[in-house]
């Protein structure tokens, strides 16, 4: 069996003001289009075994209802009581994947990323697929067009970006700083990671519990005191507390020696804020998009977002407006980095 394992647990806070706690960007429609990131990411993959979907447990009725509109029916919901980041959220969807097929592969998605060319998506997917069956740790590079700061980046073996195969991973450094990263991009030896991986459930339990034995026996005793009450799977809440908190990235891909990339060519994104959402939108002539009822005269490179009233721009530049029921967000398109800083300045306010 191959489970994708969809991992649903981050806060967009990015995004705000449309993304909230309450309701993550992954759980809205951003671009427009008919369905939410969590369920087009389930969509892309619907051709595979039934998903895991590991969320926090406040999302529960809404990832729920999300998975029933659209007809999918997931293998297991597992529940976190509290965010310890993806290597533990990926261990329990392995152990889960192992209890029901020992030998499952597991391929894991980020909730929150937009793929538009879904044949060059599914070739690299079955690639691998087929890889990971003799128990690589199997990565997806993507060729990198900026020093993104914010991403993991890959040095293969060799590139031949071209052609599709598996490649050796030399190193995988995560999130260098500016210098590093514009030093990489300069080399052309580097590909950023995607975020996604392909493996046997067993070959990432069996390099975590080396690499990070507190978060491998954290998750087990958490699984194996879970409770299973309708569709969802609730971990043990102490148990799952008492894990270190890690992503995969700096707990297993720059440590493990096994991890292969598979370059990826199908205009992958990763909507992280509000500049990046301009880059995928559909835009107009002068480079406007706008998403919601919106006029616009003489305005350049602007983003307007809006959900129920009109809204009218003129002569502006690089501008960004979403505008919501309770919160208006004008900003310049080049700063957006900075929308978290407002969502701590609004945490700091409670
Ligand atoms: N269930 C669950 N629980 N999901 C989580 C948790 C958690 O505690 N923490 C994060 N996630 C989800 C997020 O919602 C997102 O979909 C995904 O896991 C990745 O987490 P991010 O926090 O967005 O990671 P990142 O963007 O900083 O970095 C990763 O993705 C980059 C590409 O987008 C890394 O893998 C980088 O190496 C990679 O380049
Ligand atoms: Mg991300």
């Amino acid at each position: 069996s191959v489970f994708p394992v969809i991992l649903s647990g981050g806060s967009g806070t990015r995004l705000w003001p449309l993304s909230r706690r309450h309701y993550p960007k992954q759980l809205l429609n951003l671009t427009g289009g008919e369905y939410t990131m969590l369920q087009e990411t389930m969509l892309r993959v619907s051709h595979l075994d039934n998903p895991i979907v590991v969320c926090n447990e406040d999302h529960r009725f809404m990832v729920a209802e999300q998975c029933q509109y659209i007809g999918m029916k997931p293998e297991a919901i597992i529940l976190e009581p509290l965010a310890r980041n993806t290597a533990p959220a990926i261990a329990l969807a392995a152990f889960k994947a192992c209890s029901k097929c020992e030998d499952a592969i597991i391929a894991v998605f980020p909730a929150d990323h937009v793929i538009s060319n879904q044949e060059s998506f599914e070739q690299s997917l079955n690639t691998a697929i087929e890889a990971a069956s003799s128990g690589e740790l199997i990565t997806f590079g993507i060729v990198p067009n900026s020093p993104e700061t914010g991403y993991g980046y890959i040095k293969a073996n060799k590139l031949q970006s071209s052609e599709l195969e598996v490649l050796s991973v030399e190193s995988f450094v995560e999130k260098p700083d500016l210098e590093t990263a514009q030093a990489y991009l300069a080399s052309g030896d580097y590909f950023w990671n995607s975020g996604m991986f392909v493996f046997k459930a067993s070959a990432y339990l069996a390099a975590l519990q080396e690499l990070s034995p507190d978060i491998y026996q954290a998750c087990e005793k958490s699984m194996s005191l879970a409770s299973e009450d309708l569709d969802f799977t609730r971990v043990d809440k102490d148990c799952f507390a008492a894990s270190p908190e890690n992503s995969i990235d700096y707990a297993i891909m720059e440590k493990a020696s096994n991890v292969n990339v598979v370059p990826l060519d199908a205009n992958w994104n990763d909507v992280g804020s509000w500049s990046s959402l301009w880059d995928i939108a559909e835009k107009d002539e002068d480079q406007n998009a706008h998403i919601g009822d919106v006029i616009s005269i003489g305005s350049k490179s602007t983003l307007v977002h809006n959900s129920d009233k009109l809204v009218a721009t003129i002569g502006l530049e690089d501008i960004v407006i979403v505008d919501t029921k309770d919160a208006l967000l004008v900003a310049h398109k080049d700063l957006v980095q900075n929308v978290k800083d407002i969502v701590g300045k609004l945490k700091a306010r409670k």
